[in-house]
């Protein structure tokens, strides 16, 4: 029996969110389900990534979970078999490319190991799966694509070059695949973060302090917060958003100290 037809509140609509083993991601895929998707729930972690599925089925949604490491590009085309062999014939709807994070350092210190991690995960895997998953919304004649920037990806914060440039690829990917699949229904959208409470950057927590008081917002974003920005763009009440940035970081881009 396959798991759609265990569960009755399986759909035929699937979303894969990727990094949706924590922080933003995990709220996103529980979102989703609430939305209505089947939700393809990924991560490196097997313990976290059965937890978020427990949490969607407990609320009464319908989710898979599976394992890949982005960061190496032979794992993204395992995880496009799979995600492939779950969904059937059914329809890939939704796309979040979501997983990543830190890895922050000078750029003299910043090893190529680190700069392949920062853009295989940031950029190269978004960009296999969008080439993997998108031509089929297209073909349908719709489809949503949601890539996750960071604030950063307009200022620039030292020491995190690496980082900063791979989220700056991505925003730019979001505009010339609005330009590839934007004509034939397919939406595709950013959402840059600012400050958000989340395991990633729990590191960072003390060093943030002055910077998060400084924020109009007064206080960094729960993940949820986020979520709500991906879960509006993913909807029909975002039915004519092609292509923006939307930041989400409390204000902070929008003001400058006096
Ligand atoms: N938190 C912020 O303040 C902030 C600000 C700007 C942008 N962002 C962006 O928001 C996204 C989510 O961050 P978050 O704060 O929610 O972080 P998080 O709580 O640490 O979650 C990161 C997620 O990405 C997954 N991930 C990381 N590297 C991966 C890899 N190589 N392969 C597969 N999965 C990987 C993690 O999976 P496992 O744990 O299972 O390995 C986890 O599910 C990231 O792209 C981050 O750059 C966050």
């Amino acid at each position: 029996m396959s798991a759609m037809s265990q569960n009755p509140a399986a759909r035929s609509e699937w979303a894969l969110i990727t990094g949706s083993t924590s922080g933003i991601g995990r709220e996103t895929a529980i979102g989703l389900a609430q939305d209505g998707y089947s939700v393809i729930v990924t991560g490196r972690s097997k313990e976290r990534a059965a937890e978020v599925r427990e949490s969607i089925e407990a609320r009464g949604g319908h989710a898979v979970d599976l394992l890949a490491d982005l960061s190496d590009p032979s794992a993204v085309r395992t995880l496009i078999a799979q995600v492939g062999d779950t969904i059937g014939d059914a329809a890939l709807e939704v796309l979040v490319n979501n997983a990543g994070g830190g890895g922050f350092a000078p750029t003299e210190a910043t090893s190529e190991a680190m700069f392949d991690a920062a853009f295989n995960t940031h950029v190269k895997a978004p960009y296999m799966l969008v080439g993997a998953f998108a031509p089929a919304m297209a073909t349908r004649g719709r489809g949503v694509i949601i890539n996750i920037g960071s604030m950063s990806t307009n200022m620039a914060p030292n020491g995190t070059s690496a980082f900063q440039a791979s989220k700056g690829a991505i925003s730019m990917l979001t505009k010339s695949w609005t330009a590839e699949y934007g004509p034939r229904g397919v939406r595709v959208n950013s959402v840059d973060p600012g400050f958000v409470i989340t395991p990633a950057n729990e590191a960072y927590r003390e060093g943030y302090g002055g910077f998060v008081a400084s924020l109009p917002a007064g206080r960094g974003a729960a993940p949820e917060e986020i979520a709500e920005a991906i879960r509006f763009l993913v909807s029909p009440r975002a039915s004519y958003i092609y292509g923006v940035s939307l930041t989400v970081d409390g204000g902070k881009s929008a003001v400058v100290a006096m």
